[in-house]
C-alpha cells in the first residue's frame, strides 16, 4: 500500500455526541420550499427530531473552497455540526453520503478520499454511494481501499460498478431509520461516466434483483443515490423495478444547484445535494419530505477530530512531497531576480508592494501548514509551473512578487528590455483573483490598494 502515515481511525460514534447551545441565525436564502439555517457547531437551531441527513458532492474540497470570507463547508465545520446535534436527534438518524467526493484523478485526490472516508467512518455514516467522479482515481485504488477497510467503517455502495464482471462495491445496505428500515443503494449512469476506466460502470446492474428482494422482504423504504440527471435517475428507478418494490422512495442526485434542493414533484421526491459540501441537507420524514438546509459556517466551533483529519491530510501531502511532483513545462522567458532587486530602481513601487498582502502570501499559507499543498501554492508564489519559476526544492521565489505580474525581470534590469509581462489589464488579476478565491474582486476596488507607477524622474 502506498499509504504513508496511518492515523488511528476514529470509528467513534460521533452521531451520539453531546448537545451544544442553540441560538437561531440566518433565515431563508431563496424563499423556496426549504428553510436554511446556520448549521454550525453549537450555532443555529438543530433539527428537532431524528431524520435523514444527506451530505456529499464535495468536489474535492475537504476544506472550504476559496480564500475570502465567508468560507463555507469542509470537514472541520461539518463534523462540528454533527458533533453538536442533540443526542435525541443523532440517535436514530440516518446519514448518507452521495458520491463525488472528488472531481478529478491523481494522487492528491486519493489522499483526499482517504480523508473523507475517515470523516464518514467517524460520523458513523450508513453508506457512501459512489459517483462517477469518485472513480476517476481508478479501480486499483478502490480495490486497495476495500481490501484495507474489510468490514470496517462506512460501507461503500454501488449497484453497477464492476470489474471483469464482478461487482466492486456493496450493492446496498439496509439501515435503521426513524420510520423503520431503508435500503440505501447507489447507481451510476453509464452514459455520463465516459471518462472513467472503460468497463467499470456496467450497463446492466447484475445485482438489482437482490436490492429489489431486500425492499420486498419487509416493504422497506428506498434511498437511491443516482449519479445521473434527474430524468435518467427517474428512468432507472422505473426500469429497475426498485421504485415499485419500495414503500417510500427518495431519489438523491448530485444535481447542478449550488445548494441542496428538494423537488417534491413529479413523484417520487428528488433531492439535489448542492455543490462543494457547503451545506447539510436534512429531511424529517420520507412520507412527507420537507427539506431543511444547514450552512456550514463557523470554523471556530468546528470539530477537533476534523482538525486532526486535516492535519493528517497535510502530513501526507508533505510526506509524499506532492508539490515537487507538479510538472513544470514551459521555461520562464528570463531569470527571476525578486522584488528587492527591482526596488533598486523602483523604490516607490517596492514600498507599496512591501505593505501589500502580495508580499505576505506565502506566510498566509505557512500559518496553517498549507505551503505543502500544490492546490494552494500555485497562486501564492511567483512563476508556479515554470522551469526557472517557483522551485519546491528551494521554495523560491515565494509570495506574489513584482515578477508574478510583470514577468521575470533579469533582462529588463540589465538592459532596460521591456518587461515580459507587457501592459497588464484588469483581467490579468483574475487568474488568481477568481470567483472562488476572491469573490469580492473588482479591479476598481483592488487596484487602488496596490497602485504604483514609474517613479518621477
Ligand atoms: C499570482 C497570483 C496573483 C495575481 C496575478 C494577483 N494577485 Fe492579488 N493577491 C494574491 C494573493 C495570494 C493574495 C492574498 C495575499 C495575502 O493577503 O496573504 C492577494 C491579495 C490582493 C489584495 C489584498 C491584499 C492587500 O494588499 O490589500 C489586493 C488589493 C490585490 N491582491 C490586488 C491585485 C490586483 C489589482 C491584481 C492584478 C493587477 C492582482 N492582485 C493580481 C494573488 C495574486
Ligand atoms: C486561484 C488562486 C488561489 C488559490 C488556488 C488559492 N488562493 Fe489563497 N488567496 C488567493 C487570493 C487572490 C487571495 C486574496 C483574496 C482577497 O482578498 O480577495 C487569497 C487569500 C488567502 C488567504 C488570506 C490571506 C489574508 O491575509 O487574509 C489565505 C489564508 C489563503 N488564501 C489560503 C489559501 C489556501 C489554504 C489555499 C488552498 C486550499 C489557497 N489559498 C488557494 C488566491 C488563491
Ligand atoms: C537598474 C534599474 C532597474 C531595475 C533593477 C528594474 N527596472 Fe524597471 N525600469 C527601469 C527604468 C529606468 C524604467 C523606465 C523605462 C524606460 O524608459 O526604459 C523601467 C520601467 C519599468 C516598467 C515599465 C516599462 C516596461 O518595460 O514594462 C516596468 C513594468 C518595470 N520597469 C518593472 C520592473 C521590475 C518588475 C523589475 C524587477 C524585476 C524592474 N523593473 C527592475 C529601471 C529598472
Ligand atoms: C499584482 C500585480 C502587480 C505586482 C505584484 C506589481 N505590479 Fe507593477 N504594475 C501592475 C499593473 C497592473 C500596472 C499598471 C498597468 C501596466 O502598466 O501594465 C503596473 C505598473 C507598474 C509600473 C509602471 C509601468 C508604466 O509603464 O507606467 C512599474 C514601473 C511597475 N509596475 C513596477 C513594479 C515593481 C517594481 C513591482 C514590485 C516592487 C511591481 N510593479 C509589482 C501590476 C503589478
Amino acid at each position: 500500500m502506498r499509504r504513508v502515515v496511518v492515523l488511528f481511525v476514529l470509528v467513534a460514534a460521533v452521531l451520539t455526541a453531546a448537545c451544544g447551545p442553540s441560538e437561531s441565525s440566518t433565515g431563508n436564502e431563496d424563499g423556496g420550499d426549504a428553510t436554511e439555517k446556520a448549521g454550525t457547531a453549537g450555532v443555529g437551531p438543530s433539527p428537532r427530531a431524528p431524520g435523514y441527513f444527506f451530505i456529499g458532492n464535495d468536489m474535492g474540497m475537504p476544506r472550504p473552497c476559496g480564500c475570502s470570507k465567508p468560507a463555507l463547508g469542509g470537514i472541520v465545520r461539518r463534523m462540528g455540526f454533527f458533533e453538536s446535534l442533540p443526542e435525541g436527534v443523532s440517535k436514530g438518524s440516518l446519514l448518507v453520503s452521495g458520491g463525488n467526493l472528488i472531481h478529478e484523478g491523481g494522487r492528491q485526490q486519493e489522499l483526499k478520499l482517504e480523508t473523507f472516508l475517515q470523516e464518514l467512518d467517524a460520523l458513523g455514516a450508513a453508506a457512501h454511494c459512489l459517483g462517477a467522479d469518485d472513480l476517476q482515481v481508478g479501480s486499483f485504488f478502490w480495490e486497495d481501499t476495500l481490501a484495507a477497510r474489510g468490514e470496517d467503517g462506512t460501507p461503500l455502495v454501488s449497484v453497477n460498478v464492476t470489474k471483469e464482471g464482478h461487482r466492486l462495491f456493496r450493492s446496498h445496505v439496509v439501515a435503521a431509520t426513524p420510520e423503520g428500515e431503508a435500503v440505501v443503494t447507489g447507481w451510476i449512469d453509464p452514459t455520463s461516466a465516459g471518462w472513467t476506466e472503460p468497463g467499470l460502470v456496467a450497463e446492466e446492474s447484475p445485482d438489482v434483483a437482490d436490492v429489489v428482494g431486500a425492499l420486498q422482504e419487509k416493504r422497506r423504504d428506498l434511498v437511491l443515490f443516482a449519479a445521473a440527471s434527474a430524468e435518467r435517475a427517474r428512468e432507472f428507478l422505473e426500469r429497475s423495478g426498485l421504485g415499485k418494490a419500495a414503500r417510500h422512495v427518495l431519489l438523491v442526485i448530485p444535481g447542478i444547484s449550488d445548494i441542496p434542493w428538494l423537488h417534491p414533484s413529479p413523484p417520487p421526491p428528488l433531492l439535489e445535494l448542492g455543490l462543494k459540501g457547503q451545506r447539510v441537507a436534512y429531511i424529517g420524514s420520507l412520507k412527507a419530505p420537507v427539506l431543511e438546509r444547514f450552512v456550514l459556517l463557523d470554523a471556530d466551533r468546528g470539530s477537533e477530530t476534523g482538525r486532526s483529519l486535516l492535519e493528517f491530510y497535510r502530513e501526507n501531502l508533505a510526506a509524499e512531497d506532492l508539490l515537487a511532483q507538479v510538472p513544470r513545462f514551459e521555461s520562464a522567458p528570463a531569470a527571476y531576480i525578486g522584488s528587492k532587486a527591482c526596488g533598486a530602481c523602483h523604490a516607490t513601487a517596492l514600498k507599496v508592494w512591501e505593505r501589500s498582502g502580495h508580499a505576505h502570501a506565502w506566510e498566509a499559507l505557512e500559518a496553517k501548514g498549507d505551503e505543502v499543498d500544490p492546490e494552494c501554492v500555485r497562486c501564492h508564489v511567483t512563476g508556479f509551473g515554470l522551469i526557472g519559476g517557483f522551485d519546491p526544492a528551494s521554495s523560491a521565489p515565494v509570495n506574489v512578487q513584482c515578477e508574478a505580474c510583470h514577468g521575470p525581470g533579469a533582462e529588463h534590469a540589465a538592459s532596460r528590455a521591456p518587461t515580459p509581462g507587457g501592459t497588464l489589464g484588469g483581467d490579468f488579476c483574475l487568474q488568481c483573483h477568481d470567483v472562488a478565491n476572491s469573490p469580492h474582486f473588482k479591479f476598481e476596488d483592488y487596484w487602488p490598494r496596490i497602485a504604483h507607477a514609474l517613479d518621477d524622474k
